[in-house]
C-alpha cells in the first residue's frame, strides 16, 4: 500500500465499473431516484449554517419548512430530520420516553441501536419473543396477546417498542397493540426504519403513525430515493414530550449536519409526495410479474402474504426469495447471483435473500431478478434436502444485571463452550432462527451454549461470536 493509492475510493469506482444491479439500500439505486440537476449540484450543495440556510438543531427557516411538509406527508404532529440513520431517530425516542431506571417493553430481536439505547440510558429491557415460524424457518411477528401478557406481568413499564415492518417485510398488528399499550396509559414506540414508503400507497400495509404510534422512526435511505444515513423521525400527540427528544437530537447529531443528506430528505419527501402513489403502483405491478414469473421456476419461492395468512401483513415490495429448493442456501445464492449474475442483494441468512425494491427500480432492472434466477435453477438444481428443522428455546434467559452494568463491568474473553454460569456482555445468537438467544446482562446456560453450537454445526451462523469461539463475558 502506497499514499499514491486511495483504496476505498478505487473499490468504489470498481464496484461503479462492475455495473451491479442493485437490490440493496440506498433506496435511491446508484441516483436512478433523483433527477439530474440535483445530482449536478451536489458538491456545490455542500454548505453549512450560511444565512438563508436555517440550522438543525434550531430550526426557523428553510429546514422548519421541509420538515413541516415532511410532518404532513407522514402523518405526524412534529417530524425530525436526521442525519444519523434510524439509529439516532431510535436513542431519541427511547431516551425520550423512559427516564433513567425505568423498563421498556421490546421484542427479543430489536434492532441493536434499541438495546444501546438502554445503555445510555440506564433503562432495563423487558424482553418478548416474537412468532418463529419453524416451518418457514423465519421470525414473523409480534402478537397483540404476547405484549398483553406483558403489560400485565410489567405494569410499571414505560411501554412498548416494536419492530414493524422487519427485514422481511412482516408487519405486526401496530393498531390492536396501539390499542393494548394505550389502554394502560403507556407509550407506543415503533421502529419503522423499513416501512419509509408505507405512507404513499393505500395497496401497503398502515403507516405506524396512522395506526396509533406515539412516536415512530423511518430510514429514509433504506426504502426512499435519499442518502445513505438519511432518516426521519415522527411524534404525534403528547404522550413523549417533543422539547426533550429535540435536546436529545441536538447531543447525538452531529453540530455539523450535511445539507446534502438534509437536501435528500426533502428531496424523498417531495417525490413521494408528488408522484409516489404511481411509482409505487409500478412497483407493485411489475413485482407481482416477477412473482408470477418465477412461480413457473421450478426450485424458487417468493414469500409472500398467500402463503402467509397467519401474518398480520406484509410489505409487497420486499421480495424475499426462498432458494432452498435449488439445493442452495440464502448465503450461496447471494454469492452467486453477485459473481455470477452481476446482481447485489441486500441481506442473506442461512435460508433467504433478500432484495429491496423501490420506486428507483424501472421495469426493466426488475426483469433481471427473473432472468438471473432463471440461470440459477438451470445451473444449480440439486434436490437435496438443506431444510433446518430445529426446535428452539422461547425461554428467555435470566437477567443478571442491566445492559448497562454489563457494559461497564470488566470484561473479558472466553470460549463459547466454557461459558456455562457468565454473564453475556453483548447479544449472541444464530442465524436461523435470527433471535438472540443471550442479550446483555444475562446468564449464559448449558442448553444455551448447546443450542448454539449445534447450529451452527449443520451449517448455521453465530453473531456475536469472534473469532471462531469467543465471546464477551463479565468478570465478577
Ligand atoms: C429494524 C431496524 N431498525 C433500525 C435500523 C437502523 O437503521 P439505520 O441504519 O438507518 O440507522 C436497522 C438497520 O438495518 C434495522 O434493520
Amino acid at each position: 500500500m502506497v499514499q499514491q493509492q486511495m483504496p476505498l475510493v478505487e473499490g468504489l469506482f470498481q464496484y461503479i465499473e462492475e455495473d451491479i444491479t442493485r437490490y440493496h439500500m440506498p433506496g435511491h439505486k446508484g441516483g436512478q431516484g433523483f433527477c439530474r440537476e440535483f445530482l449536478d449540484s451536489l458538491a456545490q450543495m455542500d454548505v453549512t449554517e450560511v444565512p438563508g440556510l436555517d440550522n438543525l438543531h434550531n430550526p426557523q427557516g428553510v429546514i422548519h419548512n421541509a420538515q413541516k411538509l415532511a410532518s404532513k406527508a407522514f402523518g405526524s404532529h412534529h417530524s425530525w430530520f436526521l442525519v444519523n440513520g434510524s439509529t439516532s431517530g431510535i436513542h431519541a425516542m427511547i431516551l425520550a420516553a423512559c427516564p433513567p431506571g425505568s423498563s421498556l417493553i421490546v421484542p427479543r430481536n430489536c434492532h441493536k441501536s434499541v438495546v444501546n439505547a438502554m445503555v445510555m440510558g440506564d433503562i432495563s429491557p423487558i424482553y418478548i419473543q416474537p412468532e418463529y415460524d419453524k416451518y418457514k424457518e423465519l421470525v414473523t411477528q409480534v402478537t397483540p396477546k404476547a405484549v398483553k401478557e406483558a403489560l400485565e406481568q410489567y405494569p410499571n413499564a414505560q411501554g412498548v417498542l416494536l419492530v414493524s415492518p422487519n427485514y422481511f417485510g412482516m408487519c405486526s398488528n401496530v393498531q390492536e397493540i396501539a390499542e393494548i399499550v394505550h389502554k394502560e396509559d403507556k407509550i407506543l414506540l415503533v421502529d419503522e426504519a423499513h416501512g419509509a414508503h408505507f405512507p404513499f400507497n393505500p395497496r401497503l400495509p398502515s403507516s405506524a403513525g396512522e395506526l396509533g404510534a406515539d412516536i415512530w422512526v423511518h430510514s429514509a435511505h433504506k426504502t426512499l430515493p435519499s442518502f445513505t444515513q438519511t432518516a426521519y423521525l415522527h411524534l404525534k400527540g403528547e404522550r413523549v414530550d417533543k422539547d426533550r427528544v429535540s435536546r436529545i437530537l441536538s447531543i447525538n447529531q452531529t453540530s455539523s449536519p450535511s445539507y446534502i443528506l438534509m437536501a435528500s430528505l426533502d428531496w424523498a419527501r417531495y417525490i413521494m409526495e408528488t408522484k409516489g402513489h404511481d411509482l409505487l403502483d409500478s412497483l407493485m405491478n411489475n413485482l407481482g410479474e416477477v412473482r408470477s414469473l418465477l412461480k413457473t421456476d421450478a426450485g424458487i419461492d417468493s414469500l409472500g402474504k398467500s402463503i402467509w395468512p397467519e401474518v398480520h401483513a406484509i410489505d409487497p415490495t420486499r421480495l424475499v426469495l426462498d432458494f432452498k429448493g435449488l439445493g442452495l442456501t440464502g448465503y450461496q445464492a447471494e454469492k452467486i447471483l453477485r459473481e455470477e449474475e452481476g446482481l447485489q442483494i441486500e441481506m442473506s441468512d442461512y435460508g433467504y435473500g433478500v432484495f429491496i425494491c423501490t420506486v428507483a427500480d424501472t421495469r426493466s432492472y426488475l426483469q433481471k431478478i427473473v432472468q438471473a434466477c432463471q440461470n440459477l435453477g438451470e445451473k444449480y438444481k440439486k434436490n437435496t434436502d438443506i431444510h433446518f428443522p430445529m426446535s428452539i428455546s422461547r425461554e428467555i434467559p435470566q437477567q443478571m444485571m442491566s445492559p448497562r452494568q454489563a457494559f461497564y463491568s470488566k470484561t473479558q474473553k472466553i470460549p463459547l463452550n466454557e461459558s456455562q454460569g457468565r454473564i453475556s456482555v453483548g447479544t449472541i445468537g444464530a442465524y436461523p432462527p435470527g433471535i438472540p438467544r443471550y442479550c446483555p446482562g444475562e446468564l449464559i446456560e448449558k442448553d444455551g451454549i448447546e443450542e448454539l453450537i449445534s447450529i451452527h454445526r449443520r451449517g448455521g451462523t453465530l453473531f456475536g461470536v469472534h473469532e471462531g469461539n469467543y465471546i464477551d463475558v463479565v468478570v465478577e
